[in-house]
């Protein structure tokens, strides 16, 4: 589907809102279907009448017009995209009008992400497809002077499904394919050509880091674990930079604290977080966005055998904390505090957002719904809640505070990786605190949202590239 600017197609697309009793294109066909109760312009609606010879028009619900956002606009279109696709439509034309509130760049990129959401799918192992994108072009009619900032948010919102939809991909793919090496193969393959420095450390770098936690939670796995480091340096006369740090488990059996089956079906989904991380390294790339972001990735699998580590284990770690592991199903915060102690030592990053599939007590907290947070810095928080506000990505701060920094505290060592009594996610945060040295820092719980097993407005069953949205936001803004 391209997205164009013009009045053309060959149907004609037009938003109407729950209260419009009368629009003036398709004056006598929307009073007829208004009387006759056949659309009623809830969020998402649409009524279809295509006429061979004659009027071809797609009406689209935006219900209620004082709860209009933007997300209703990305659930509008993409009801829309879907729909012309049903039909065999192969172009269509919009006219976007001036909503008071919203900014009309922002429009235009909300429903040209819509559009974009409805002709995702993962199909290459279905022997037959069932998603057949048959839109060619979409005109968008955009007020006079507007043209080139809709243009300009138009490639915006390409760049930025771009991102999402390699997030996607990569987390859909079974782990039996999606290896560590596959993983960073992926990274090299995707972020090299839009001039991303790639640098990939097998287990021999990682053992001479010293990288004691992260290799602990590899052993069990026949595959060697892979660090994925990716370096975007859009802005060389600045020197802050901002670190991605993702959680990579390309496969979490839970290892001798063994998942139940139901548990760990969806487990190809616990590297989610370091997919978002590269899917949004190729959407700050490709929008050649002056700032300087590293993308960090430790891959690996937690798997059982003769090798594996096991509960009870006293382990170290790159800062030299040392862990007892009470559980080896608590591997993701083992990963992620070598992860983040190189972001801080090495790297020296001024800033550090890191994402993960990290807790099952997120999911009951907060649903597939939103992504939990914690921080250690009021405003890197707030921007986050801003940047993911405007991506239509829900996030939700817990708290955190001494009493529950005592918790994580081990008997036989520094640290322990797991805590019973509740507050699991907190406690999760908690640890990963240990490893920044005190940089701003939000850590982002995605748990939920990451992966889901319904179908929800425009994301998809499975992966949903969430937060690249976020992150791209974020880092535009910071
Ligand atoms: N990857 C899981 C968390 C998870 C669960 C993500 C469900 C997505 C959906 C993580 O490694 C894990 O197993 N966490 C444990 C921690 C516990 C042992 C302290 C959990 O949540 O049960
Ligand atoms: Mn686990
Ligand atoms: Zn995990």
């Amino acid at each position: 589907m391209q997205i164009n600017i013009g009045k053309y197609g060959e149907v004609k697309a037009i938003l109407a809102f729950k209260e419009d009793e009368h629009i003036e294109e398709g004056k006598k066909l929307y009073n007829f279907i208004r009387e006759k109760e056949l659309f009623n312009g809830g969020c998402g609606e649409i009524y279809s009448h295509l006429c061979p010879q004659g009027d071809k028009f797609i009406i689209v619900g935006l219900g209620e017009k004082n709860k209009l956002n933007l997300d209703s606009l990305r659930k509008a279109s993409f009801k829309l995209g879907r729909k012309l696709m049903k039909l065999k439509v192969e172009s269509v034309g919009l006219t976007v009008p001036d909503f008071q509130d919203l900014s009309y760049d922002k429009v235009v990129q909300a429903i040209s992400e819509g559009l974009l959401q409805s002709e995702y799918s993962f199909e290459k192992y279905l022997t037959e497809k069932k998603t057949i994108s048959t839109v060619k072009n979409v005109y968008l009619d955009v007020l006079n002077g507007e043209e080139e900032n809709a243009k300009k948010a138009i490639e915006e919102a390409q760049i930025i499904m771009d991102g999402v939809f390699l997030a996607r991909d990569l987390v859909n793919e079974p782990a039996m394919y999606m290896t560590p090496e596959v993983l960073a193969a992926n990274a090299k393959k995707e972020l090299v050509g839009l001039g991303v420095e790639v640098e990939v450390y097998g287990r021999k770098e990682i053992e001479e880091l010293g990288m004691e936690a992260f290799l602990a939670v590899s052993k069990g796995s026949e595959q060697e674990p892979h660090f994925i480091k990716m370096t975007w340096n859009g802005n060389p006369n600045d020197d802050e930079k901002l670190a991605l740090v993702g959680k990579g488990l390309t496969y979490d059996s839970g290892g001798y604290s063994i998942k139940t089956n139901k548990g760990m079906v969806t487990m190809k989904a616990d590297m989610a977080g370091s997919a978002a991380v590269i899917g949004v390294m190729k959407s700050i790339a490709m929008a050649k966005l002056n700032k300087n972001v590293v993308g960090i990735v430790a891959a690996c699998e937690n798997m059982l055998s003769g090798g594996a580590y096991k509960p009870g284990d006293i382990i170290g770690s790159m800062s030299g904390k040392t862990i007892e592991v009470l559980n080896t199903d608590a591997e993701g915060r083992l990963t992620l505090a070598d992860a983040l102690w190189y972001a801080t030592e090495v790297e020296k990053a001024d800033k550090i957002i890191d994402l993960a599939t990290l807790t099952g007590a997120c999911v009951v907290a907060l649903g597939d719904i939103s992504t939990g947070a914690i921080t250690n810095n009021k405003e890197l928080m707030e921007n986050v809640k801003n940047a993911a506000e405007l991506a239509g990505e829900p996030v939700w701060q817990f708290p955190s505070n001494d009493e529950y920094r005592k918790l994580i505290k081990g008997d036989f060592a520094d640290l322990k990786n797991s805590v019973s009594g509740g507050a699991g996610t907190i406690t999760a945060g908690l640890f990963l605190e240990e490893f920044i040295d005190n940089t701003p820092w939000v850590h982002l719980d995605i748990a939920g949202p990451a992966f889901i097993s319904t179908k929800r407005s425009y994301l998809p069953k499975g992966a949903t590239g969430i937060p690249v949205k976020t992150l791209y936001n974020l880092v535009k803004s910071e």
